[in-house]
């Protein structure tokens, strides 16, 4: 399976897409989230920390980079969007959470993929014309574990799903 389109109607539609994920999520799973402003990369990390148990509400992390949520693992969701430059990305010290003790949802990924160059799941969130709720979103697995995951999604998410590419 190269890639899985899914799409969304309305916030909560994103949220429970998220929250999919965040019930199949492993140790050390990345999420690059990438989609212009608004598109709803926040609202499926909020999905995400649902799905992980996480009791806290996961918000646009607004003037840090990044945050720690506790669920069933650690949540770190991470936002690049005030990165100010990409030389700026080495001096994070990002390399301390991913693909380590727990799972990574990376907001704007777009604006360090240097950085992740391990294997991931790439998650596009675009919007569609003539429609103030609705999403197209398009998740691409990158790497065995990813398919693995994608399989499942499309199993949970049934008919919403629409699988490309074998
Ligand atoms: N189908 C949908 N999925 C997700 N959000 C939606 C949808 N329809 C409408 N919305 C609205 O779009 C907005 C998405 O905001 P959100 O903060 O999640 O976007 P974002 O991609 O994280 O933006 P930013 O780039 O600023 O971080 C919310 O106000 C949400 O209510
Ligand atoms: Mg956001």
């Amino acid at each position: 399976m190269r890639s899985l389109r899914v799409d969304s109607d309305s916030p909560e539609q994103t949220q429970l897409l998220g929250s999919h994920l965040g019930r199949l999520a492993h140790n050390a799973d990345v999420f690059l989230l990438v989609g212009e402003l608004g598109t709803g990369k926040t609202c499926l990390v909020q999905g995400i920390a649902n799905g992980l148990a996480v009791e806290e509400y996961a918000f646009s992390p607004s003037f840090v980079i990044l945050r720690e949520y506790h669920g069933r693992l650690p949540l770190y969701h991470i936002d690049l969007y005030r990165l100010e430059d990409t030389g700026e990305i080495a001096s994070l010290g990002l390399e301390d959470y991913l693909y380590g003790d727990g799972v990574c949802a990376v907001e704007w990924a777009d604006r360090g993929l240097e950085m992740f160059s391990g294997d991931s799941l790439l998650v596009s969130l675009r919007y569609m014309p003539d429609s103030q709720t609705r999403r197209s979103i398009c998740l691409r697995p990158r790497g065995e574990r990813y398919r693995e995951l994608a399989g499942q999604l499309a199993l949970i998410t049934g008919i919403n799903a629409e699988i490309q590419d074998g």
